[in-house]
């Protein structure tokens, strides 16, 4: 969940450059930052603090230096202090490393690098990084080596960046945490076609906008494998023997523009309104591609879905989506929870993994428990070239673009849209379901106007203050009320719960009192009359009742008009919930974009 950033090369102000890099992964970690750079004398000096990296001058980095490397931490082991912020150092200062994961085995480790005289300066598992390193040093000149020989003793996921006094490299590995490698061309990013390309310098990091100022030219570093560059070379070989691993060059076609806030103030209000144009892209797939996919679906032994969090709440909307559209059964269970379904899959099943990032430690797990049985994978996720991406045995991308708030957004209505286009290919449907999700892209379109916001900013005013806010659906709209909850939760810290709607008499209704403001989700569909009844049930408790709904009606103390999707109401009716989520947050003081205690790529376990 940190992020790293590191660079080396000709370009003599790394300090600063790696500092500004950072600041575009700061979703990935907001608690704490450190920076180490190699000065003109060969020492490195380390800068580390509490708080938030954007709030960073980096001017004040930009004494003479090409090589540097920078993090930004999520903490994991230890608490947010400046002694636990990384860069960590060996004990003679010679190494510095930043790391992202967790070494399981650190404990152990420490034990016996205190035995031989090491001593530490923080509570975390990164600061035995170093003095590994060191200790493996005394017995190989080779820096690159004693990462080496130090990674073989890690037990967990983690991803690693190290720079030495004497070295002119950078050396990185990983296993099981995203790195990816920018190569720096010294003609900038738009080369002209067919020109002769000199490299200027190599970047290495956690995620592509780092250095998307510098190049979108990228070579991803895979499980097990570790880098060393000097500026001029790049190898990538395997931890374990040390064999050479070729890799490709990779062009990545998102924009800085795309990564950027813009005029919005909000990272998060501004994927909300890309929603405008996000659904239509996720739709224009390749045809046959779904039409395989949907076969694959209905000649698989057991198709199972998994994901976390709000993509775990798309794949759930589409055990729907394929009972209702194409009478076929699915199964989703959350990644983290798959495990123990290994007993159900045979070489003839099929896993879903859908993920924005790609990089979700439990998606991969659970990718992992059904390469183990033999069963293919497809993924479904937003970022190419992650992880997930590359490891399964198919993979459609849902063209959100990049998605920078930690609250996600753009990418469920993406992934909502993908997952009911494959139901539709499967009843052989195809084109229908095709024109219906880009006719409600375009009523989406039309829905995301300044007065509709502007109603939602007033609903928002007038509850910011309640503690509880509950909300309910049936159907499709079941999964998105559990989605609501967690937009509401994550972005405003409202207390915040999602019911099916005829679970209610069943004990939540006990929770409602005079006033508590309850949002009913629905559509125009053989369950309306169902959600009604509960709604009118929780009226009748004192509720103050929040209809999103394609029509007004009595039971609705307040009405939020949505248009009527069919099938695809579920990606109409969460876009209120995204915007009052977003104003209930920005109106409690809360910043959307990072929230406490989250962070966007949830890399560890
Ligand atoms: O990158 P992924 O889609 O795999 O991430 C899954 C969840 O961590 C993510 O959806 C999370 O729940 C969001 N913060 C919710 O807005």
């Amino acid at each position: 969940m940190c992020g790293i950033f590191g660079y080396v090369g000709t370009r003599i102000n790394a300090g600063q450059l790696v500092v500004d890099g950072l600041k575009n992964l700061e979703y990935r970690g907001y608690d704490s930052w450190g920076v180490a750079c190699k000065n003109e004398q060969g020492d490195i000096i380390v800068e580390k603090d509490i708080g938030k990296i954007s709030t960073v001058d980096s001017r004040q980095f930009s004494q003479r230096c090409t090589q540097a490397l920078a993090h930004t931490r999520w903490a994991t082991h230890g608490g947010v202090t400046k002694k636990n912020a990384h860069p960590h150092l060996s004990t003679d200062r010679t190494i510095a490393v930043v790391h992202n994961g967790i070494i399981e085995n650190y404990q152990e480790l420490r034990d016996e690098l205190k035995n031989k005289g090491h001593s530490f300066l923080s509570e975390t598992d990164t600061e035995i990084i170093p003095h590994l390193i060191e200790e493996e040093m005394k017995s190989t000149e080779d820096f690159a080596s004693a990462v080496r020989r130090a990674c073989k003793k890690f037990k967990g996921r983690y991803a690693l960046l190290a720079m030495h006094t004497t070295s002119q490299t950078l050396v990185a590995a990983r296993t099981g945490s995203p790195l990816i490698v920018g190569v720096g061309y010294e003609d900038g990013p738009r080369p002209e076609r067919g020109a002769e390309r000199r490299v200027e310098g190599y970047f290495i990091a956690s995620d592509i906008p780092a250095f998307m100022a510098y190049t979108r030219t990228v070579q991803y570093l895979d499980d097990g494998e570790m880098v060393v560059t000097d500026g001029k070379n790049v190898i990538f070989t395997d931890i374990e023997n040390g064999k050479e691993r070729p890799k490709r060059e990779i062009e990545i076609t998102w924009t800085v523009e795309q990564a950027q806030k813009g005029d919005f103030e909000h990272f998060m209000l501004k994927e909300i309104m890309e929603q405008k144009e996000s659904i239509a892209r996720a739709v224009n797939q390749d045809e046959e591609q779904i039409l395989t996919l949907a076969e694959a679906i209905r000649n698989a032994k057991g198709t199972f879905l998994v994901a976390c969090g709000t993509a775990g709440k798309a794949c759930m909307a589409s055990e729907y989506f394929f009972s209702v559209i194409a009478g076929h059964h699915v199964n989703f269970a959350p990644a983290s929870e798959f495990k123990l379904y290994h007993h159900f899959l045979q070489p003839e099943s099929l896993l879903i993994v859908v993920s924005q990032s790609g990089e979700t430690a439990d998606s991969l797990e659970a990718m992992k428990v059904a390469k183990s049985k033999g069963a293919k994978v497809l993924a479904i996720v937003n970022v190419k070239g992650s992880t997930i991406d590359r490891e399964a045995d198919y993979s459609l991308r849902i063209n959100a673009g990049p998605e920078r708030a930690v609250a996600s957004t753009k990418a469920l209505t993406g992934q909502l849209a993908v997952l009911m286009l494959i139901a539709y290919a499967m009843a052989g449907k195809l084109k229908n379901g095709k024109t219906l999700l880009l006719e409600t892209s375009s009523m989406i379109n039309d829905m995301l106007n300044p007065r509709y916001i502007e109603r939602i900013e007033n609903l928002a005013e007038r509850i910011k203050t309640k503690e509880d806010l509950y909300i309910i659906g049936k159907s499709w709209n079941f999964p998105m009320a559990l989605e609501s909850a967690i937009k509401i939760q994550e972005v405003s810290y409202i207390h915040a719960e999602g019911f099916a709607g005829g679970e209610l008499k069943h004990g939540p209704i006990a929770l409602i009192e005079e006033g508590t403001p309850c949002i009913a989700l629905m559509g125009n569909d053989e369950v309306t009359t169902d959600i009604l009844s509960n709604t009118i049930e929780l009226k009748a408790r004192g509720a103050f009742t929040i209809g999103v709904a394609p029509q007004r009606n009595e039971a609705f103390d307040e009405w939020l008009k949505v248009p009527d999707a069919g099938h695809a109401q579920a990606l109409v009716n969460i876009i209120p919930i995204q915007i009052l989520s977003y104003f209930l947050a920005v109106k409690r003081g809360k910043d959307p974009d990072m929230p406490r205690n989250l962070a966007k790529s949830v890399t560890v376990k």
